[in-house]
């Protein structure tokens, strides 16, 4: 007890030096990043070379068998889509392709609204984020004005990611969308 209490003020002080040196080297290998990209997602669920199709329908539920029913977006509840969508960096479909986003979404609201669930993985081919990737999970009202999905993780250079998208449509046709994403993307 005497002994060790003695060598204690001895030890003491290289003890604390060595736990700063510990938690600097820790904190700097560990110095946020951020980085905010700017790209235009194309969604083609109709005519040729589909990005995205049904490979679940909707259970046949009364919205789809009943005409009248006042929420014809119920009739979507359910339906299971897979998506391998471009990704260029100015809205034209012919443009550089810069990246894909691929996943599933899914009709997730039975409410008056087309919600969906979506979880994707976003890939770049080309620029500094070349092979790196991030993934997103989150709900999407495709209709609304502010939409925001939160990025969960990544690869590469987006190793342990955090950040969000924020989506508005650029355009239509028909049902097919080209989509604008600024995404805020805090890596290390
Ligand atoms: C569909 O893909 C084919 C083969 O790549 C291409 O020749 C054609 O122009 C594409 N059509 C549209 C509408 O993009
Ligand atoms: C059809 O939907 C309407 C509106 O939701 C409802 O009032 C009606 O009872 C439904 N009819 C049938 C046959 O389910
Ligand atoms: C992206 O990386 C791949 C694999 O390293 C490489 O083959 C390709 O040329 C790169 N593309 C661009 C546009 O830098
Ligand atoms: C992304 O940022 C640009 C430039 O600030 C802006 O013009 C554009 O509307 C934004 N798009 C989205 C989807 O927030």
């Amino acid at each position: 007890m005497a002994k060790s209490s003695g060598l204690l003020p001895i030890f003491l002080p290289l003890l604390v030096c060595a736990l700063i040196t510990l938690s600097l080297t820790s904190t700097e290998a560990l110095k946020p990043k951020v980085a905010r990209l700017q790209f235009y997602m194309h969604d083609v669920v109709q005519g040729p070379n589909l990005t995205a199709v049904r490979v679940a329908p909707s259970p046949d539920n009364q919205a789809l068998t009943n005409s009248t029913g006042s929420d014809p977006f119920a009739s979507f509840f359910g339906s299971v889509f897979v998506m391998d969508n471009p990704l260029t960096a100015v809205p034209d479909r012919g443009s550089t392709l810069v990246g894909r986003a691929q996943g599933i979404y899914v009709h997730a609201s039975q409410q008056n609204e087309f919600s969906l669930l979506m979880t994707l993985t976003y890939m770049f081919v080309s620029g500094p984020y070349n092979g790196s990737s991030f993934s997103v999970v989150g709900r999407n009202p495709v209709m609304g004005e502010d939409r925001e999905l939160p990025i969960v993780g990544g690869t590469g250079m987006f190793r342990l990611a955090r950040g969000y998208c924020l989506l508005e449509t650029h355009s239509m046709d028909g049902m097919n969308a080209v989509v604008g994403y600024n995404a805020t993307v805090i890596h290390y």
